[in-house]
């Protein structure tokens, strides 16, 4: 790498000397100004990596010399220097684009730690990664984000049911994205322009509940002073999307029942029956065949609902989807925190698609916003993310980013161990995430030699 030019503007002989001499010693080339008028020439002729602006100038408004060098050159990154009481003033600077700022009097380890970063956002600026546009923030909100193949054949059922008015089931960890693709259906819809209702089956007790969806009369129950109608009564042509469905009590798994069987209902507490042409979509974290098993969920109401199921797989199993939703992320918050990230570097993104993300996609959108917010700069380096579990030691090295160009066999021996070892070689489980028969599995785990870890063969 070439070493990398430091402006210092300074108006003070002492800070420059230190400042020159410290810096020079670190591998940096370093000139200094004295004053505002200098350091734009400067600027300008000797095109510096970095400047080191001190806010208060004699000839200068320090503010106004910072846009300037912004202006003329945005890759420039400025780390002004403050004085004690100078809390607005700062502000300013970093609304400006400020990269970071010193105070005075500078503390050396703090210096150079900027400085540094600097450096390194510089570097990776030039080095593998992938750039952020503004376009990514553009995409319609209800837009769901994914490449992989598990993804792909949710956009498929999307597409098949959104022309129907077919009841779907979607069944998947939180985080995963259950109620955007309920939305995704509604949205894509004919019926896209009459309301989508979502209610959350867990929330309420079963009276309220009841009111919710199906309205109450005048005196039902005590406080309902008057006749309130319910969702299924409002929702027309729409959408109700029962989220938690598991939830759901026996008494209103009845009613639920009738209205997927017959369309019909009756307010709590009245006798006049209403129809309703809604479509539902209900939503579960635990697998409702689970919960029949159990004798907490009626079997006849599983059918009706399940006539369409999307499972929607945890992030951990669909690595490919991250690289897209990282850019779809950092566009949109650079725009809702009016930040600038424009550039991820690939080792950043290696450490993305390597993280477990048990809250799946919710927490990588939560990860990238603190991400943005700890940002400096318009490159998002690796030290900018908060921190994640851990990979457990022993683990294979995770996936790569970009894949290295390799045979299909060696991938499929690599993903097939990477599944075993998720579902701690359960068969039966890695059998469903591959979406293979057991007996296939089987045959690849002799046909690729594979063993558990513990084995002493292994
Ligand atoms: N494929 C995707 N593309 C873009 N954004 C997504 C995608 N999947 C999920 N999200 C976003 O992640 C967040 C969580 O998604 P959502 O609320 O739909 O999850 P959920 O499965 O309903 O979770 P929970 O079970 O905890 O309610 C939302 O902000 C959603 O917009
Ligand atoms: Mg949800």
């Amino acid at each position: 790498m070439a070493r990398k030019r430091i402006l210092v503007v300074d108006d003070e002989p002492s800070i420059r000397r230190v400042l020159e001499k410290h810096l020079e010693e670190r591998g940096y080339e370093v000139r200094s100004a004295q004053n505002g008028a200098e350091g734009r020439e400067a600027g300008d002729a000797w095109c510096p990596d970095i400047v080191i602006l001190d806010i208060r100038l004699p000839d200068t408004d320090g503010l106004e010399l910072l846009q300037e060098f912004r202006e003329k050159r945005p890759a420039l990154l400025v780390i002004i220097i403050t004085a004690f009481g100078d809390m607005h003033t700062t502000i300013a600077a970093m609304q400006r684009g400020a990269f970071d700022y010193l105070r005075k009097p500078i503390d050396v380890d703090e210096l150079d730690e900027k400085v540094d970063l600097c450096a390194r956002t510089i570097d990776e600026r030039t080095g593998p990664g992938l750039v952020v546009t503004e376009a990514g923030a553009d995409r319609d909100i209800y837009r769901v984000i994914g490449n992989s193949r598990k993804l792909q054949e949710i956009f498929k059922i999307i597409g098949s049911v959104s022309s129907s008015r077919t009841t779907v089931l979607i069944q998947g960890e939180s985080g995963t994205g259950k109620e955007l693709i309920a939305r995704a259906i509604h949205f894509s819809s004919v019926s896209r322009q009459s309301p989508f209702i979502a209610i959350n089956c867990g929330a309420l007790v079963e009276t309220l509940l009841a009111s919710e969806l199906f309205g109450h009369e005048r005196g039902a129950f005590t406080g309902a002073v008057a006749r309130k109608r319910g969702k299924f009564e409002l929702a027309g042509d729409g959408t109700i999307f029962l989220d938690e469905i598991a939830e759901m009590t026996v008494g209103n798994q009845v009613k639920l029942l009738r209205v997927l069987q017959e369309r019909r209902f009756e307010r709590v507490g009245g006798n006049e029956t209403l129809t309703t042409n809604a479509r539902i979509i209900a939503a579960t974290i635990p697998p409702l065949e689970e919960c029949v098993a159990r004798g907490r969920f009626r079997e006849d109401l599983f059918y009706r609902l399940k006539v369409v199921t999307i499972y929607v797989p945890p992030l951990r199993e669909r690595p490919e989807d991250i690289p897209v939703l990282v850019e779809h992320f950092v566009a949109q918050i650079n725009r809702e925190l009016q930040k600038n990230v424009r550039r991820i570097p690939d080792e950043t993104m290696q450490m993305l698609v390597q993280r477990e993300w048990r809250g799946n996609i919710r927490e990588l959108e939560n990860a990238l916003r603190q991400a943005l917010v700890n940002c400096k700069g318009d490159t998002l380096l690796r030290s900018f993310l908060p921190p994640g579990e851990r990979p457990k030691s022993g683990d294979p090295p995770p996936v790569d980013f970009p894949p290295a160009l390799t045979d299909l066999r060696t991938v499929e021996e690599d993903h097939i161990r990477r599944v075993l070892r998720h579902t701690k070689w359960n068969k039966l489980h890695a059998s469903r995430i591959l979406n293979i028969s057991r007996p296939t599995l089987d045959r690849k785990i002799r046909e690729y030699g594979l063993q558990p870890p513990d084995d002493p063969v292994a």
